[in-house]
């Protein structure tokens, strides 16, 4: 009886959980319909489009930039070239909009002046991140708990 109990009171747990975070997608949904526009290449490996390919290379180079960075060394383009992402085919083509290559000039022109101002590179890096984090606001949110890892604290 007891262990019936605590399988009911588990069941239950789970039920609410997945409940408030469906809820949760839901409303992210409503709120743009893009949220969603890169889900399926987490899906099917096979299917990774170059876009996201070329994201998955910008996020890890943030990860060994901010290394570098917080140990007090310097980074350049050599090692670390902007990914031209938005010549590149996406998930889903409906992002290729003017909000979306706004955004991009933005991380554009943050990431050369990451690489050109280099005695401030701390507070280009942040800038950088900040650019990710501003488009993924409005496109693809699902990487965003992987981008808010990246700041240098
Ligand atoms: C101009 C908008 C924009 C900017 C800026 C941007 N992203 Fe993205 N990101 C997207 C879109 C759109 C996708 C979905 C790509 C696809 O599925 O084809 C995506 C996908 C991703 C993914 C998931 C890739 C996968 O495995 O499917 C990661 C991780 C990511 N971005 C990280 C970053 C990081 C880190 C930065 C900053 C260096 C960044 N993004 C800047 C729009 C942007």
């Amino acid at each position: 009886m007891k262990t019936f109990l605590q399988l009911a009171f588990l069941l239950a747990c789970c039920y609410i959980v997945s409940c408030s975070e469906s809820g949760n997608k839901e409303n992210a949904n409503k709120e743009n319909p893009k949220d969603e526009s890169c889900v399926q290449t987490t899906k099917d490996p096979n299917e990774v489009k170059p876009m996201a390919l070329m994201m998955r290379t910008m996020a890890n180079y943030c990860d060994s930039m901010r290394l570098e960075i917080k140990a007090g060394k310097k980074v350049d383009s050599i090692r670390y070239p902007l990914m031209p992402f938005w010549t590149a085919e996406p998930t889903d083509s409906s992002v290729l909009e003017t909000l979306f290559f706004d955004n991009a000039k933005i991380i554009e022109s943050a990431w050369h002046a990451l690489m050109t101002d280099t005695a401030h590179q701390a507070a280009r890096y942040t800038a950088v991140v900040d650019a990710c984090v501003h488009c993924h606001q409005s496109y693809c949110s699902g990487p965003l708990r992987r981008i808010k890892k990246l700041p240098l604290d």
